[in-house]
Order: C-alpha cells, then structure tokens, then sequence
C-alpha cells in the first residue's frame, strides 16, 4: 500500500550504470532526493551528467541498478510487470526536446493517442478529453492541422497537450525548449508552469538558467551526483505570494 505522507518520489543512495557488451559505465552515483507532489523541479547540469538518465529512471522508462527508488513510499523493485505498465500508462508522462509526435497525423489524433491504450478512461470519453487539453496550450484552431504543418514551438505544446491528456500527476520534460526560439520557448513554459499551478508535478531538464527560473527548485548533477539542491526559488515565490496577499 502507499504510504501516506510519503514524498511523491525518494530516492535513497541511488546508482545507475549501463552495460555494453560486458563493459560497465558508470553513470549516478548516490542520488539523494525527496520530491514531493506539486513540485516544479528543475535538474540542470553539463552535457553527460546523467541529467536525462536520472530523468527515465524517475519516470519508469528504466531502471536504477542499486540503491532505491520509492513511488510514494512504496519500493519500486518490488512492483510487478502489471504494476509498472500501468504506472507508465497513467500517472507518468514525457515531453521530449524532438517532440516525438507522428507528423502525419493531426494534431487531435496525436493527443488523443495515450488514450488509446489507457486502462480508466472510457472511449466515449477520448474527444473531450483530447479537445480540453488542446484548448489547454492555446491550440484550439490547429486542431485538425497535421503536426507537420506546425511551427516547433506549436509542435512541442502539442506534446504538452499528449502529456497532460491522461491526467498523470507526473509530467517529465527533457529539454522541452531545446529546439525552439525564445518567443516559443516562453510559451512552452508558461504551459508547463500551468499544469504546475493545476496541481501536476513537474520535473524539468534543462541546460538554460532561463528556463530553469520557471521552476521553484533547482537540482544540479555534476558527474553523476547531486552538486546542489535549492529551493531558493520556492522561497522567493512564496514571499512574493505573501506580499501580493497583503
Ligand atoms: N545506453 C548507454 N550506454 C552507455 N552509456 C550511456 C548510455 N546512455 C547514456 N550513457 C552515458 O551516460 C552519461 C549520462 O548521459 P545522459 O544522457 O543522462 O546525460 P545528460 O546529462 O542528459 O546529457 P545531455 O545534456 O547531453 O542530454 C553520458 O556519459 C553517456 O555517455
Ligand atoms: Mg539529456
């Protein structure tokens, strides 16, 4: 059973290393973290920190190879296939710096395609759902464009749209600005940062201090390892909220 009062995600001494061929490369050493629900996170680092592969292991797309990884507070070692898969299908979801949606598809089908496979939600239910997350990023009008026929920064709040249609409390960005210019990236995260205030978790890579400024706490890995940890911009924010409330 989940425990109650048990952060959204902990991780305790965790290490992952890939295996080619019998070759061992180490890759996170001795990730600490406690994330709670209704965080924005943001994990920042230089290229090959292991910033994307501490990413797929907090979003079940792979496995950590020692230490722990508990999903409110549950160890996630001990879940079963079934347990997993439908982790996967309805309480996590990415977005991906190359968006990753089919390009000759329209922009209603691609969103509504997580549906398809969805364990709870009903099919009479798809449309709306897929028409309210669309509606969601500001995309009402392109919704029967083919994805091809969208700018990036439309392109990549489609995928917001996809990744937020299930309603999952956990939505991972990589890079999610990473291929856009700075209008569109500034759309993107004022998407992202309304699914936060809608109650989603969200945990965002980037390489940008900018981007990074739309989270309340920033965790950055250096080499494999956790170098800091701050929740200096959860302060501010709340001692901004405090004056605005006065
Ligand atoms: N399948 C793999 N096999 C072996 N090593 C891998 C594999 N995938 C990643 N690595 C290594 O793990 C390290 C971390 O990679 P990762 O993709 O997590 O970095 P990153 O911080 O996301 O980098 P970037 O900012 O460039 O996306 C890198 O040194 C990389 O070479
Ligand atoms: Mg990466």
């Amino acid at each position: 059973m989940p425990e109650k009062n048990a952060p959204l995600i902990e991780t305790q001494k965790l290490c992952k290393s890939y295996f080619n061929e019998e070759i061992e490369t180490p890759v996170l050493f001795d990730i600490e973290l406690k994330i709670d629900a209704g965080e924005f996170v943001a994990i920042m680092g230089p290229s090959g920190s292991g910033k994307s592969t501490l990413m797929h292991i907090l979003g079940f797309l792979d496995h950590h190879t020692s230490g722990k990884f508990l999903f409110h507070g549950e160890p996630t070692q001990k879940m079963d296939d079934d347990t997993l898969a439908r982790i996967r299908a309805t309480r996590v979801s990415f977005v991906f710096q190359a968006f990753n949606l089919l390009p000759r598809t329209s922009v209603l089908n691609n969103v509504m395609l997580p549906l398809l496979y969805h364990p709870i939600i009903r099919p009479e239910d798809r449309l709306e759902k897929a028409h309210k997350a669309i509606e969601m990023v500001g995309l009402s009008d392109r919704t029967s464009f083919l994805s091809s026929q969208l700018s990036g920064g439309q392109k990549q709040r489609v995928a917001i749209a996809r990744a937020l249609v299930t309603e999952p409390e956990l939505i991972f960005a990589d890079e999610p600005t990473g291929n856009l210019d700075s209008h569109s990236g500034i759309q993107v995260m004022e998407a992202l940062q309304k699914l936060h205030a809608d109650g989603h978790t969200i945990i965002l890579v980037t390489h940008e201090q900018s981007t990074a400024e739309h989270a309340q706490r920033i965790i950055q890995l250096h080499d494999g390892r956790v170098v800091s940890d701050s929740t200096e911009f959860k302060r501010r924010i709340a001692a901004q909220e405090g004056k605005l409330h006065k």
